[in-house]
């Protein structure tokens, strides 16, 4: 008897382990052969551990266990798929999946992610096979006509990045897989690396063939040890079975790939920093032009892509560009993985065509907030996104919608406020955020955001607060024209969406600072 449990970071900070031993425990005593197959998340976080169970009717879902759950369970008959009240019935069916269209995530939460033959019997290297019998510059053509754009936030359109660096002339050029996922509620690149690594090292195959690339890097925060783990191993399962190496799938074409880890710091995020710590220096800015596509990582052109853009790539190899583009709205196509987090009663990964609204994401999936008060403010974008009130949650989640909104997509992180929520006690951890992870390359970044923190505390003081309230406004426009990158140019969102939307709280009788 098959049973399926995760091993992703969420289960086990929620007890897998202890489930897993209970249920050896459980079988051992019972005479039962039972195996257990560890996989990553569903990314239905709130019912994490999910355990479930392969019966003549598909797998049956009970979640979320606990260790003191699974005597219950055995008695219940669960290895036959029997009624508990933990009995979630079979994944597909339950509303939170069936409504999504798991392109990128198709595998997460199913497969062992580390069994090449799991990977295989899924679908996984068609996206290569198709690549290698249609070559470079038709695999960029395909990426292109899949509207793909960066899923790192900035949106650029992917096909045109690889298009530039496939063009540039060089002895040697590098793939370099952006994993470095610092924004505050992101998620999507760790379930991905920890349920279905071979997905990315397929996705930055192709990029290499495409580009001409023929070494590759993933940048990793060091915060995913487990994702590090899987990483490795899988590189080493790849190299094994011939997708990675000096001759893939027998083509005569090499690619070679490494994991870095990074130590810590939000701005070795940004491409350029991340090329700086890759080269085993500080992570600090460096100016653009020139672009990494044309001279990146050691001088050479380099396609940085975030890790969900590459983990895009196979889907779209596999079943074509048009098929891609046929989800979605306006000029945001494909799906996104969007990151439900915060305050919320069903938290967990969402992966759908782009313009579903804020609203259903945030009440339709994610049930409305965990402590039952009324939704207050959403961000979306990570630390640097904007907070929308709830009379704003009707926006259509696209690129170009949000930024109409005076926001941002970002990585599609969306962390949920109740009404307790201190908006300017918000809008001044912007700065004190900005301040902390400034590479300090530029004065209105390395400099504004002290300033922005300490004129934002005479404001909550209730110091001279229309002075001081533009002051930080003025501030802002400095910060947004003049940083040189997103660090410093994005930190005006949070500070201005709060202080546009609830400025209530910027009022001078609000609490001083502790
Ligand atoms: P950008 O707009 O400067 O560049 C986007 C990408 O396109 C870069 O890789 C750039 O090198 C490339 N590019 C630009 N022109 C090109 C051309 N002509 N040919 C080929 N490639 C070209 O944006 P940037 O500074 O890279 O990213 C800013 C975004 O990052 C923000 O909008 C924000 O959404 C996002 N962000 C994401 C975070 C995360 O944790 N994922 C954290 C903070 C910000
Ligand atoms: Fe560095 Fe901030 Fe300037 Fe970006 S905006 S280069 S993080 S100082």
């Amino acid at each position: 008897i098959r049973v399926f449990l995760p091993q992703d970071s969420v289960a086990q900070a929620l007890g897998a382990e202890a489930v897993a031993q209970a249920l050896r425990d459980g079988a051992h005593r019972r005479g039962l052969d039972i195996a257990m197959v560890r996989t990553g998340s569903r990314g239905m976080l709130w019912l994490e551990p999910l355990l479930e169970v392969e019966t003549p009717e598909g797998r049956i879902a009970y979640g979320p266990v606990a260790p003191g759950d699974v005597e219950a369970l055995f008695e219940a008959g669960f290895l036959a798929g029997g009624a508990h009240p933990l009995r979630q019935g079979r994944p597909e069916e339950m509303p939170w999946l069936a409504r999504q269209q798991r392109l990128t995530f198709a595998r997460c939460g199913i497969i062992d992610p580390l069994s090449f033959a799991d990977y295989r019997a899924t679908g996984g290297l068609r996206g290569l096979e198709a690549a290698l019998a249609m070559g470079g510059e038709a695999v960029v053509a395909e990426v292109t006509a899949s509207g793909l754009r960066g899923r790192g936030g900035a949106g650029f359109p992917t096909g045109i990045k690889w298009r530039t660096v496939r063009a540039a002339a060089a002895d040697r050029k590098y793939v370099v897989c952006n994993a470095d996922e610092g924004d505050s509620g992101t998620f999507a690149d760790r379930m991905l690396m920890e349920g279905d690594p071979f997905t990315l090292i397929e996705g930055m195959v192709i990029a290499g063939l495409a580009t001409g690339a023929t070494k590759g890097f993933v940048y990793l925060r060091s915060e995913y040890p487990l994702a590090h783990r899987m990483l490795r191993a899988a590189i080493a399962v790849a190299e094994g079975a011939g997708l990675l190496g000096p001759d893939i799938l027998g083509s005569g074409q090499a690619f070679h790939l490494e994991v870095r880890l990074g130590a810590g710091a939000y701005i070795c995020g940004e491409e350029t920093s991340l090329l700086e710590s890759l080269e085993g220096r500080r992570g600090i800015v460096r100016a653009k032009p020139p672009i990494p596509a044309l001279r990146g990582l050691f001088g050479r052109p380099t396609l940085v892509n975030n890790l969900l853009s590459f983990a895009a790539v196979p889907w779209i190899l596999t079943h074509g560009g048009a098929a891609y583009a046929e989800c979605g709205m306006g000029r945001s196509r494909g799906t996104m993985p969007f990151q439900l987090a915060g305050n919320v009663r069903r938290g967990g990964l969402v992966e759908l065509g782009f313009g579903l609204t804020l609203r259903d994401l945030v009440e339709g999936f994610g049930g409305g907030t965990r402590s039952g008060r009324p939704v207050r403010a959403v961000q979306v974008g990570g630390p640097l996104g904007a907070y929308f009130p709830e009379g704003m949650l009707d926006l259509p989640l696209d690129y170009e919608a949000l930024a109409g909104a005076r926001g941002m997509l970002g990585h599609g992180g969306v962390v949920v406020f109740d009404d307790s929520v201190d908006m300017a006690r918000q809008a001044r951890f912007a700065f004190e955020f900005c301040a902390a992870e400034s590479c300090g390359k530029c004065t209105p970044c390395r400099i504004g955001a002290v300033r922005g923190m300490e004129t934002l505390d005479k404001v909550i003081a209730g110091r001279e607060p229309q002075r001081n309230l533009a002051l930080v406004k003025d501030l802002c426009e400095v910060m947004q024209d003049g940083s040189l990158c997103a660090m410093g140019g994005l930190t005006p969102l949070p500070v201005m969406s709060a202080l546009t939307h609830f400025p209530e709280d910027f009022a001078p009788e609000a609490a001083p600072l502790a």
